[in-house]
């Protein structure tokens, strides 16, 4: 049977939108960031000869829980800027293998490359948010400036850190009510990290990576996104008033109150 033209399946054209949109917000300079979306097989099977691997990309770590599972993937050291203009070379589809020791690339990274450099991180986060949400299937990387700056003035403690960020904005405890976590500052690109992010996936879809970045998971690539971009709005809120006189404040009675109307259920023990 024929193959339809993956340039034109919705899973790809999604995955450019939203990379030119978090490049469009300044949140990935030059290589910066990094998403994965898992991807249905029988969906790629519409667009691809699945048994036809181009290359096999040794991952470094295991991951026995995603043998078998297809990912479209960033590449690593490419702009989120020249994403729209050659998917194919940014761009990558692979099949994890043996327990996601190899990674079979299936489509994509015409000019040689691989994967993000966050491969570890990507994939430990995407088997641990299975875990406890089997909806889950985007993990986000990006550099938003003011969660960022954030990182450089405020306690680290995730407590304290996710009672600011919902003080900023109303709507943030809606949005996440699971908070957010935050690690120290580590090395990036190693197994490490992704072995620490990934513990911290168990409990908030969001995770700070102090005078790093953020990491964001989800459903689909609009959760994810919708999710980095109001932590980081409630960010920016706090940059821009930090040094000024607070006059006015949420309270946890606001919080209670939102809690009841949205439905949603803050963190235990983050309310007072
Ligand atoms: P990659 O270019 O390997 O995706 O790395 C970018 C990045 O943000 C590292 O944390
Ligand atoms: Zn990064």
């Amino acid at each position: 049977m024929s193959k339809m033209d993956i340039l034109k399946a919705p899973f790809l054209i999604e995955m450019v939108r939203t990379v030119t949109n978090m490049y469009n917000h300044g949140w990935d300079e030059r290589n910066g960031g990094n998403v994965s979306l898992m991807l249905d097989g029988h969906e790629v099977e519409k667009y691809l000869e699945v048994e036809k691997v181009l290359r096999v990309i040794p991952t470094g770590f295991s991951e026995p829980s995603l043998d078998g599972k297809y990912f479209l993937v960033t590449g690593t050291g490419k702009y989120f800027k020249n994403v729209q203009y050659a998917p194919d070379v940014n761009l990558g589809i692979v099949r994890l293998k043996e327990d996601g020791s190899n990674a079979e690339l299936l489509w994509g990274f015409t000019d040689g490359g691989q994967f993000t450099s966050e491969f570890p991180a990507h994939m430990m986060s995407h088997a641990q948010r299975l875990k406890v949400d089997p909806e889950n299937r985007v993990v986000m990387h990006c550099h938003p400036a003011n969660l960022l700056a954030m990182t450089f003035v405020h306690d680290l403690d995730e407590r304290a850190f996710t009672r600011t960020l919902w003080q900023m904005c109303t709507e943030c405890i809606v949005v996440f009510p699971d908070g957010v976590n935050v690690l120290p500052w580590m090395l990036c690109g190693t197994n490490e990290i992704g072995k620490a992010t990934a513990e911290k996936m168990k409990t908030a879809r969001l995770c700070i990576w102090a005078m790093h970045g953020v990491y964001g998971a989800g459903k689909d690539l609009d959760e994810a996104f919708g999710l980095v971009e109001t932590a980081e709005k409630a960010a920016e809120i706090y940059m821009k008033i930090a040094h000024l006189p607070r006059i006015n404040n949420m309270t946890d009675d606001n919080f209670h109150q939102l809690e009841k109307r949205f439905g949603v259920k803050a963190r235990e023990g983050y309310l007072n």
